[in-house]
């Protein structure tokens, strides 16, 4: 019934250990044993910006209404990745704001059984008028994108943008709440990475937490060449040139960032480093695309049809097990040293 689309991943990578076979006992464990437990989906493959490292400026492809996940089926795939095991939503795009209904569809994700946490990674150009009826509605915390402090090349990264409405969204994050707050920067060479000790500076006095994103070479970098990613360790060395030795906090579990302190700061700096030091064996987590389509990976294409069943009349217990099919199918990890770059997605029909 479901179409699975595997394409990089050598068959040996699904070896399974035999007590965690699909269908079988603890079912949010993977084939290599990691828990399961984090969907992020993706509302939207549209988006009010058009930053350079996801999208192109012109001639971006949207999927037609009718192919993206209506509520009704996204609320019946929360259902039942949550009773696969699935415990934290993250809603993301394109631009999750931009979805009709959000603040209805939080409320039913935030009553399904089992979920404990709803978060969502957002531009925030809309996000100050719409913020209280989120809060409202169950939304647990935001990560809000901001990749320069100078509006004018904060319009011209995100090729339009706004950074006051952006400020104005951060404002109301703080506002209604959701904390800790955490802001997320790409840096790009030549673009934004003579800002890093300016965005740094912001944690000094709040609590924050800033995370440096390094480049992911996705299907919409454009023209940007693997030369633009800056990595993680020299964003760090210019750091502790300017403010001297970076605290280190940790490493979290699943959480991809690696947290320091600036001496004396209130807030954190977070550094996401998917391309210099892979955190694969750690990873929690997989995205549903906005038409329907499990990713079992970011930075791979094997996907997994989940809409299709929906429409073809499947069960609960039809997409239940489809889901611990796409959990015990997940690679290992990302193919970047070996040169596999994933080509069929953008970032913004992925998240992030
Ligand atoms: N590499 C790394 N991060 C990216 N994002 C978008 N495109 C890329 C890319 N090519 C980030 C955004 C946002 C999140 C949704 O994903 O900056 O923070
Ligand atoms: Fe939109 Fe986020 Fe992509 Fe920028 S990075 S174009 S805000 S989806």
């Amino acid at each position: 019934m479901a179409t699975i689309q595997l394409f990089d991943t050598p068959a040996s990578a699904f070896a399974p250990a035999e007590e965690h076979f699909y269908g079988q006992r603890d079912a949010a464990l993977d084939s290599f044993g990691r828990r399961i437990n984090y969907l992020r989906i993706s509302l939207t493959d549209r988006c009010n910006f058009r930053c350079v490292y996801c999208m192109p400026e012109h001639g971006a492809h949207f999927a037609p209404r009718d192919e993206l996940l209506h509520d009704d089926e996204l609320l019946r795939v929360v259902g039942a990745a949550a009773a696969v095991g699935f415990e934290k939503i993250r809603l993301t795009g394109g631009e999750p704001t931009i979805r009709r209904n959000l603040v209805e569809l939080i409320r039913g994700i935030k009553q399904t059984s089992g979920i404990r946490e709803i978060s969502m990674t957002t531009n925030a150009l809309k996000l100050a008028p719409i913020a209280d009826a989120l809060k409202e509605a169950g939304l647990s915390r935001v990560n809000i994108s901001i990749d320069s402090l100078q509006p004018d090349r904060f319009r011209s990264m995100t090729r339009g943008g706004d950074l006051a409405r952006v400020w104005a969204g951060i404002d109301a994050a703080e506002r209604v709440g959701w904390t800790p707050l955490k802001l997320n920067a790409v840096v790009v060479r030549g673009l934004n990475d003579d800002e890093v000790v300016d965005l740094a500076r912001l944690t000094v006095d709040r609590p924050w937490q800033l995370r440096f994103i390094e480049m992911m070479p996705l299907a919409g970098v454009g023209d940007l060449a693997d030369a633009s990613v800056v990595s993680s360790s020299e964003i760090m060395a210019r750091l502790e040139q300017e403010f001297g030795p970076l605290e280190f906090i940790g490493w979290k579990g699943s959480d991809p960032a690696r947290t320091y302190r600036l001496a004396g700061a209130q807030g954190e700096l977070g550094f996401i480093s998917s391309v210099t030091e892979p955190f694969c064996a750690t990873c929690n987590r997989m995205r549903l695309t906005a038409d329907g389509k499990l990713h079992l990976c970011l930075l791979r294409d094997d996907e997994l049809d989940l809409r299709e069943a929906l429409r073809n009349g499947a069960a609960d217990e039809d997409l239940e097990a489809l889901i611990r099919q796409a959990v015990f199918l997940k690679p290992w990890g990302h193919g970047l040293p070996d040169g596999i770059k994933p080509t069929l997605r953008g970032m913004s029909e992925l998240g992030g």
